[in-house]
């Protein structure tokens, strides 16, 4: 095969796997009716008709923002009203007692990205959850990184703080910097978040390895879902724990736009920094600000006037958290209608606590999700599981599909292979 690119990008290919099963879904629809198809694929909070939801109030200040804000640049950090707005917004009650910077960025993804590139080395290992977001490891090999991960739920379904202890542990025998992505509360794919118990568990133990002063230990708190609960106070407690920490242990918080304001496309979030030292965190904002620069320059100006002229406005901010509320509230019906079932059936789920997704263990995910398909039934298959987008199916769909699945199971594994 004729191959001109670089070296290093040599062999690269996207295979999307979830954007396929999303365009099946829709030709499905197209053909069949949006009631003879359940696609429970998407990542994305639509109503009980299907049509994707975007806040009434976000929409509203879109449309009436003046032209000029929406398609003039901004400073590559981020308009300052947006910055304070994201801290905010991030914090809530739990702002820790530490030094805290925000650098704009290209969503969380886009956040995730760099603090990976600028608190590891090429060659590096990034560790994080054996259920995680697959934009990790594209992140790591298109950066050079590997990522390496440990086993999330212990056998009682709690944070398996061996396991992570273990990772941890042995990285850092082999690497002065070590970064840990933790995808808390609500976590992609199972919904699972880690309680403040098993936060001062982590905590305690970062703490020891931290004592060796030649590591650095970087945690990355993927915060994508966590407006996506009943009470976003207390899903933010764990927050003030990271005041007072030393020198070489970073906390970064990958905040997002893309859920919690129903702006996906809109590619805005921030990496909001922690660290009791001014020094780290004047480097923190320095490094960060150079890598957006390089990488995309600044971000969506009309994004982030929203969020500060919610943040400036109480009423409006009322507003818009009572319309997410409601989004919440239709996430949770769906979910409980199929955990329920699940429970009646002895349908095995990983623990949700809340969040757009809901993930069944199983072996030979992509046969059941085959199994499933022929049924007008379109899941997202995992490398051991499949994951159901409570934020997407309708609540009526939500009854019966517990059976389903296990019925595709059993299928999958009485198949001749
Ligand atoms: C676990 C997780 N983290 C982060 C993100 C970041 O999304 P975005 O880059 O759109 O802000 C997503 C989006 O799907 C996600 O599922």
């Amino acid at each position: 095969m004729e191959t001109r690119v670089a070296t290093h990008a040599k062999g690269k290919v996207y295979v999307d796997k979830l954007f396929g099963t999303g365009m099946a879904a829709k030709k499905a629809t197209a053909q069949y009716g949006r009631e003879n198809v359940i696609d429970a694929s998407m990542g994305a909070i639509t109503d009980d008709n299907g049509t994707l939801i975007c806040l009434p109030t976000v929409e509203e200040q879109f449309r009436i923002m003046p032209m000029e804000e929406m398609i003039s640049y901004s400073p590559v950090g981020g308009l300052p009203d947006f910055l304070e707005a994201a801290v905010k917004h991030t914090f809530g009650e739990s702002r820790p007692d530490a030094y805290v910077r925000a650098v704009a960025s290209a969503g969380g993804a886009g956040a995730i990205s760099n603090v990976i590139w600028n608190y590891s080395n090429v060659g590096d290992t990034i560790l994080t959850h054996d259920w995680y977001w697959t934009p990790y490891s594209t992140i790591c090999k298109e950066t050079g990184r590997y990522l390496e991960t440990f086993v999330l739920l212990d056998e009682e379904m709690k944070f398996n703080l061996n396991s992570f202890s273990s990772k941890v542990n042995n990285l850092l025998a082999k690497q002065d910097y070590l970064v840990i992505i933790l995808n808390s509360p609500n976590h992609n794919p199972t919904g699972y978040s880690i309680s403040d118990s098993e936060w001062d568990e982590i905590k305690v133990l970062i703490l020891e390895e931290a004592k060796d002063t030649t590591k650095t230990i970087t945690l990355v708190i993927d915060i994508a879902y966590i407006d996506y609960t009943k009470d976003p106070v207390s899903a933010r407690s764990f927050m003030g724990k990271f005041g007072g920490l030393p020198s070489n242990i970073v906390v970064t918080f990958a905040f997002s736009m893309s859920k919690g304001f129903t702006v996906y496309g809109q590619r805005t979030g921030a990496l909001i920094g922690v660290s009791s030292d001014k020094d780290v965190i004047e480097e923190f904002a320095n490094a960060n600000l150079v890598t957006s620069r390089a990488r995309w320059s600044n971000v969506n100006r009309g994004c982030m006037n929203i969020l500060a002229n919610i943040y400036k406005d109480e009423a409006l901010l009322k507003k818009v958290n009572a319309e997410r509320q409601e989004c919440n509230a239709l996430i949770a019906k769906r979910a409980d209608a199929f955990i329920k079932e699940a429970k009646q059936i002895g349908l095995k789920v990983l623990p949700y606590h809340a969040g757009f997704f809901i993930t069944i263990p199983c072996d030979k995910p992509e046969a059941v999700s085959e199994l499933l398909i022929a049924e007008r039934i379109f899941v997202a298959p995992l490398s051991k599981g499949i994951r159901v987008a409570a934020c997407s199916v309708p609540v009526k769909q939500m009854y019966g599909l517990a059976g389903k699945i296990q019925y595709a199971m059993v299928r999958a594994n009485t198949a001749k292979s």
